[in-house]
């Protein structure tokens, strides 16, 4: 399929001399919930001001539906929603005059049953009449969640569209964007909060000091470095690890009183049974067994980490 979203080679340094943006390169397929993972500083913001028109790239090239950014801008920016990251609106607006406003901008003819339905689906319906100073931030993040689809996009960026919200706020939120794929639209957002790809991402992406290190299919990613730890507690603590358990690579606790062992999710042989009767035959008694399933913020963590 026809990517909705092409970024050749895309770099990007400041006027200050600072290079925010190694060459990025990447593709964003129609209806995918894309989520990009990076620290502060990354050139997350960097990246999607670049694909929005905001910051100019110092090289590459970024096709949206087919349009060039720089050659077919007004094409390319009608089809693109963007929730940028920092709360800005109008204040003394009403929530539904800023929303149907921006509409306009976009040379879109008024459509007041639209407008109602996008406040109503970010459950701003009664809110319509309000000033926007007068409302909560969870709210204001709401309004601009409105004000980009307005001018029903197809393309929708959400810059950390989460970020200081409480966390039923935030699966409210969770709600709308998957409300929104399931209605069509290909959603492109950037979080720190691993947990929200986790749940949301179709594709993840890692970007870190200007490079993206990583492009991979959320389930994949999981199940390729996915890992699962079994910790042993023992009945009595051991100084050493026996020489004859050295091929399960264990890690003995501090206190000598556990064992853990690590081992991929994605393979068929655990090793878990050649484990527990070589601790038996080392004569190591069990007192219990624990497992933990390791997540993407600890794929996320190591990654980060290894690449440093
Ligand atoms: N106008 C600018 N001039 C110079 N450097 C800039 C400018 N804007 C951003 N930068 C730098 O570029 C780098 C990337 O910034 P960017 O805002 O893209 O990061 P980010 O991944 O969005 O971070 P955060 O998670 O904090 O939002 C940072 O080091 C930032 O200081
Ligand atoms: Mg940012």
């Amino acid at each position: 399929m026809q990517p909705i979203l092409t970024i050749d080679n895309v770099g990007k340094t400041y006027s200050n001399g600072f290079t925010a943006l190694k060459p990025v390169s990447l593709a964003i397929r129609k209806g995918e919930i894309f989520a990009l993972l990076g620290p502060n500083g990354a050139g997350k913001t960097t990246l999607i001001s670049i694909i929005c028109g905001l910051t100019s790239a110092s090289s590459g090239s970024v096709h949206v539906a087919g349009h060039d950014i720089e050659t077919a801008y007004r094409q390319a920016r009608s089809i693109i929603g963007l929730v940028p990251q920092e709360l800005t609106a109008d204040a003394f607006e009403t929530v539904w005059a800023t929303v149907s406003f921006t509409r306009g901008l976009f040379g879109k003819k008024r459509n007041d049953a639209y407008v109602e339905k996008v406040l109503k689906d970010l459950t701003l319906w009664d809110k319509r009449d309000s000033k926007i100073m007068t409302l909560s931030g969870g709210m204001k993040r709401r309004v601009l969640i409105a004000k980009a689809l307005a001018h029903e996009p197809d393309l929708l960026f959400l810059d950390e569209p989460t970020a200081g919200v409480d966390v039923e706020l935030r699966r409210d939120m969770w709600r709308v964007v998957q409300d929104l794929r399931n209605s069509g639209v290909t959603i492109f957002l950037t979080t720190h909060y691993i947990e929200e790809a986790q749940e949301m991402a179709d594709r993840v992406g890692v970007i870190r000091k200007g490079e993206l290190i990583l492009v991979e299919e959320k389930a994949a990613l999981m199940e390729k470095l996915g890992r699962k730890e079994l910790t042993v507690h023992l009945q009595t603590a051991i100084d050493a690890v026996p020489p004859q358990l050295a091929e399960f690579g264990l890690l003995l606790a501090d206190d000598g009183a556990s064992l853990t062992y690590t081992y991929k999710t994605g393979h068929e042989r655990t090793g878990i049974t050649a484990l527990l009767r070589a601790l038996d035959d080392a004569g190591l008694r069990l007192r219990d067994l624990e497992t933990r399933q390791s997540t993407l913020e600890d794929i996320f963590i190591d990654l980060v980490r290894t690449q440093a």
